[in-house]
């Protein structure tokens, strides 16, 4: 028998073994032959973006992503591999040539630097492999998209009670992020649930279930996305905000030259004083 005909025969036990599991690794498996063979493997790159959503369960995913959050590195690796895991298993191709924990150094707002929560980061990744490109109206739906995602979990009083059946912590104390930060969605969380070591395992329980929260609402945009049933929400400020943004928007045309105008659809209140409140419209 040939070393070829081993490499089958072993390949076909393992993917009874494997089951679902072999058809994730094929792509490895067909390259493991070429090897054998002594035939020189062709240098594939990635087809160009966008690449093909692939309609998932929105619980389905943000279970993978409360689970991941505790087993592969935190935020970043579980709303990335979530979707990532379950695009391979049902999209197969080209889906498999991505690496598993490419978004882990986003956890805890990037290398633990409190920026942008690491569960936004990794489902941006995605977000925009698939819809890279797309122009509805006059926006580009990776950006918006991304853009009403941030807004949407600053107003969120996290975390929900979605995945309570699943955390040895269910009812835990929700509390607003109030911004896409990492730093304060956390710390306004712990201070209001007297959690005063990050290690604390009832905020690694509160992020797990971010994750999964995010990662719910990002595959239920998404599947209403390719379905032509999502349009995203026009972004509008806060009432606390709306005077700020009326002035200092960035899409406000004729403060331009004045260069009032700045970039961002955060709470400024949260970092800025307002001026106006003192009756000045200048500081
Ligand atoms: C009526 C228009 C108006 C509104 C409303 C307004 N601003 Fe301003 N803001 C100004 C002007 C005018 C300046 C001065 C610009 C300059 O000096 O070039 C300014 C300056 C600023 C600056 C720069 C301060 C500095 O140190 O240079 C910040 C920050 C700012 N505003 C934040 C806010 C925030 C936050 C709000 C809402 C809570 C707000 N502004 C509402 C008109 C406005
Ligand atoms: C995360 C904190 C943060 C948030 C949120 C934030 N800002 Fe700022 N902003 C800053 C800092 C820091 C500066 C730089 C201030 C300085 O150097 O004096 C700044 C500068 C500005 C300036 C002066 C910019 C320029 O180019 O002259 C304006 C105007 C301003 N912010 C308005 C806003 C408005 C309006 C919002 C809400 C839509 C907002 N900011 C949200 C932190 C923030």
């Amino acid at each position: 028998m040939t070393t070829r005909d081993d490499a089958r025969r072993q390949i076909s036990r393992r993917e009874v073994l494997r089951g679902s599991a072999a058809i994730v690794a094929a792509g490895s498996v067909g390259a493991g032959l070429a090897a054998i063979a002594g035939e020189p493997e062709a240098p594939t790159s990635a087809p160009p973006l966008p690449w093909k959503w692939v309609k998932l369960d929105p619980l389905e995913a943000g279970r993978r992503a409360y689970h991941y959050y505790k087993v592969k590195g935190g935020c970043g690796s579980a709303s990335y591999l979530s979707l990532l895991s379950l695009l391979k298993e049902k999209g197969g191709h080209p889906w498999t040539t991505m690496p598993d924990m490419l978004m882990v150094h986003a956890a805890a707002g990037f290398g633990g630097h409190g920026t942008l929560c690491g569960a936004l980061a990794g489902a941006s990744v995605i977000i925009n492999m698939v819809t890279y490109g797309e122009k509805r109206d006059e926006y580009l739906q990776n950006n918006a998209i991304v853009d009403r995602l941030f807004w949407w979990y600053a107003e969120q009083d996290f975390p929900s009670k979605r995945f309570d059946d699943i955390s040895p912590m269910p009812k835990q104390i929700r509390v607003k992020a109030m911004s896409p930060l990492c730093h304060t969605s956390v710390s306004k969380w712990s201070l209001a649930a007297g959690v005063k070591d990050l290690h604390d395992q009832a905020k690694i329980e509160r992020c797990a279930k971010v994750a999964g929260d995010v990662i719910y609402i990002v595959t239920t945009a998404l599947n209403e996305f390719f379905e032509g049933k999502w349009v995203a929400p026009v972004w509008r400020p806060s009432l606390a905000i709306e005077h700020c943004v009326g002035c200092h928007g960035p899409g406000t045309p004729t403060e331009k030259p004045l260069r009032w105008n700045q970039q961002g659809h955060m709470e400024c209140l949260m970092c800025h004083d307002d001026h106006t409140s003192l009756g000045r419209s200048s500081p």
